[in-house]
C-alpha cells in the first residue's frame, strides 16, 4: 500500500494503545505494513510505566521455560491454558532480548549476569528489573523512543502516531472490523479505516475505588470490542495486588519487596500467612490478597502492615528507589517501621478472547496485552508475567495483523457505519417507569469495591447488578469528552464484570465467592473496606 496520506485516514494496521503491547505491536507490524498508532493521552502514559517488580523470563541456564510454565500454570489455579503458557514462557527470553536491543538496561549483578528478583509463586528468582523498581518506566521509555525514531525516520513503511486520540467504537462492515471511530482533541470525531485493528488498551482498574492503575485504565478497548460483538472471557477474574500503600492513591509496593524478605503482619504485629501456605508471604497473589482481606475484616477494615525493616535502609534505597521515595514522601521510614498496606485492584485476567496470534472472534480485530484474554493467566496471574505477555503477544499480534493487511485488498473508502451490538444499549428506564438514575464515577467505583471486589457473595453481586441496571451512560451519539467516553465504558464493564461474577458460583483463583458451599467457614469473612482513617 502507498505511504499513508493522513487526510485519507486509512492505514494497513491501526493500533490502539501505547503500553508495552501496543508499542511492540506497532513496531512489529511496522516492519511490513503502514501503521497508525493512536493513544488516549501521551504516548508514554498508561499502566506499563508504573510496573515495578519486573519482567519474568527463564534466561539463566539453571532455569527453563518449562519450569516457568509450571509456575505460571500452578498460580493460575488450574485454569491456565497449556499451549498459551508454553508460548509465553518459551518465547519470553527472545522477547526480553528484543527489549535489550531496544535499549532497556536491565540491572546486572556484580559478576555481570542479570540481577534476578524473586516474587510470589515463582520457584526460583527469574525476574529481570531495571532501575531497581522502575522496570516499566525503563521499558516504556525505550519502546517510545523506538516508535518515535521509526515515526520520524526513513523507512519504506510509515509509522504514524496520534496522541490524545481515544477509541469510541469499532467500525464494522459485513461482520468484519474495518477500523475505528475515534475522539480527538477538542471533541473532534474521526474515522480510521484499516485492514487490521489491534486493541492494546490495557485494563480497567478505574472500575474500583482503590487501584494501583493510572487514571487512563478504563477498559476502553474491552468495552468497544464487546459493543462490536467480540467474545469476552474470564471477566470474573480481577486481580487485587496484596500490597498497596494504605494512603489515597494506593501506591504499589512491589511484590519484589516480599521477595527481598519483607513480611506481612496484622495490627498486633503477628505474621498471619505462615499457617496458611508453606510459601507464606510468597504464596500466589490471590492467596496473599485474600488472607490480607480476611485479616482486615477481623480488624474492622484497618490495614495490615508490610514489615521491610529486616532489609536495611541502604538495600531498600538501592533496590527500590521509587518505592523508597514514595513511602518517605507519605511520611514513613520503612527501614525502621512497618508500613500500612491494603489490597487494591491491579490487573484484569479476563478480556477480549484472543488466540495465540491475537485474533479475536471478530474478523479484522486483534487484541494483545492486558485487554486480551489468551488463557496465559488462568484464574490468577503469576507475578511479573504481565510485561512478558505484552512483549510476546504484542509481537505476535503485530506480525499477524501485518500479514493479514498484506493479503487483503486495501480498505475501500465507502462511508462505514458504527454498528453497536444490538443489546449494547443498557436499559435506560427503570422497571417501574421512573427516570434513569444519575451516577458518578466515584459512586460506581465504591459500588464495585464493596460489592464486586476481592471477596464476593451472590447477594452483593445481585445488589450491584440491580443498581447498575438503573444507571445510564452518556449518550454515545453526543459524547464529546474523553471523560464521558470513559464513563460509558466503565458502566458497560461494571455490568459485564458483575454478570460474569454472578455466573461463576464457585470460588477459584482470584474469584472468591463467600457463599460457595465449598469455601471453608474460616474463609467466609465479609469483604473489608479500608478504614477512612487509613486512607484519609
Ligand atoms: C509488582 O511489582 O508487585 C507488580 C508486578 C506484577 O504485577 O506482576
Amino acid at each position: 500500500m502507498a505511504r499513508q496520506r493522513r487526510a485519507d485516514l486509512r492505514t494497513d494496521v491501526l493500533v490502539v494503545g501505547s503500553g508495552i503491547a501496543g508499542l511492540t505491536a506497532a513496531l512489529r507490524a511496522g516492519r511490513k505494513a503502514d501503521v497508525l498508532l493512536v493513544t488516549k493521552t501521551g504516548l508514554a502514559e498508561g499502566s506499563t510505566r508504573h510496573a515495578q517488580g519486573g519482567i519474568a523470563g527463564a534466561l539463566e541456564p539453571a532455569d527453563s521455560p518449562a519450569a516457568h510454565a509450571r509456575d505460571t500454570l500452578a498460580a493460575g489455579a488450574g485454569l491456565g491454558e497449556t499451549e498459551a503458557v508454553r508460548v509465553l514462557c518459551e518465547e519470553g527470553p527472545a522477547a526480553i532480548t528484543d527489549l535489550i536491543a531496544h535499549g532497556v538496561a536491565f540491572d546486572r549483578a556484580d559478576d555481570g549476569s542479570h540481577a534476578l528478583g524473586l516474587e510470589g509463586a515463582h520457584g526460583r528468582p527469574r525476574i529481570l528489573h531495571a532501575g531497581g523498581d522502575a522496570t516499566g518506566s525503563a521499558i516504556e521509555n525505550a519502546l517510545v523512543a523506538a516508535v518515535r525514531a521509526r515515526a520520524t525516520g526513513e523507512s519504506p513503511r510509515s509509522l504514524t502516531v496520534d496522541e490524545h486520540t481515544a477509541l469510541v467504537d469499532l467500525l464494522i462492515e459485513d461482520g468484519r472490523v474495518v477500523g475505528a471511530e475515534l475522539l480527538a482533541t477538542g471533541g473532534r470525531r474521526l474515522r480510521v479505516r484499516a485492514a487490521a485493528t489491534i486493541l492494546a488498551t490495557g485494563g480497567a482498574g478505574q472500575l474500583f475505588s482503590h487501584t494501583t492503575n493510572p487514571a487512563v485504565a478504563t477498559g476502553d478497548g474491552i468495552a468497544a470490542a464487546w459493543r462490536g460483538g467480540a467474545a469476552l472471557e474470564d471477566l470474573e477474574f480481577y486481580q487485587f495486588h496484596p500490597t498497596a500503600l494504605a494512603v489515597p492513591g494506593s501506591f504499589l509496593l512491589s511484590e519484589a519487596v516480599r521477595g527481598e524478605g519483607a513480611l506481612l503482619r496484622d495490627e498486633h504485629g503477628r505474621r498471619f500467612l505462615t499457617g496458611l501456605d508453606p510459601r507464606a508471604e510468597l504464596a500466589p497473589r490471590d492467596v496473599v490478597a485474600r488472607a490480607i482481606a480476611q485479616v482486615m475484616a477481623a480488624q474492622d477494615g484497618r490495614p495490615v502492615f508490610l514489615d521491610a525493616t529486616g532489609i536495611g535502609a541502604g538495600r531498600l534505597r538501592e533496590r527500590f528507589p521509587t518505592i523508597d521515595a514514595a513511602v518517605r514522601a507519605a511520611g514513613s521510614d520503612w527501614s525502621r517501621e512497618p508500613v500500612p498496606v491494603t489490597p487494591a485492584a491491579h490487573y484484569w485476567m479476563g478480556g477480549v478472547r484472543a488466540d495465540l496470534e491475537g485474533r479475536t472472534s471478530l474478523p479484522g480485530l486483534y487484541a494483545a496485552g492486558e485487554c486480551a484474554r489468551t488463557g496465559v493467566h488462568g484464574a490468577n496471574r503469576l507475578a511479573s508475567n504481565s510485561l512478558l505477555e505484552g512483549a510476546v503477544f504484542g509481537a505476535r499480534a503485530g506480525d499477524a495483523a501485518a500479514r493479514e493487511a498484506a493479503h487483503r485488498a486495501p480498505v475501500d473508502t465507502r462511508p462505514s457505519s458504527v454498528i453497536p451490538r444490538p443489546d449494547a444499549s443498557p436499559t435506560e428506564a427503570r422497571p417501574d417507569g421512573a427516570s434513569p438514575v444519575r451516577w458518578t464515577r466515584s459512586v460506581l467505583q465504591e459500588l464495585l469495591w464493596s460489592h464486586v471486589g476481592l471477596l464476593r457473595t451472590g447477594e452483593q453481586l445481585d445488589a450491584a447488578a440491580a443498581q447498575l441496571a438503573v444507571w445510564h451512560g452518556p449518550d454515545p451519539a453526543t459524547l464529546t469528552t474523553v471523560g464521558e467516553l470513559e464513563d460509558r465504558n466503565l458502566l458497560d464493564l461494571a455490568r459485564l464484570l458483575t454478570a460474569h461474577a454472578l455466573a461463576r458460583t464457585t470460588s477459584v483463583g482470584a474469584h472468591h465467592r463467600l457463599d460457595d458451599p465449598s469455601v471453608a467457614p474460616d474463609d467466609r469473612t465479609p469483604a473489608p473496606a479500608p478504614s477512612q482513617e487509613a486512607l484519609a
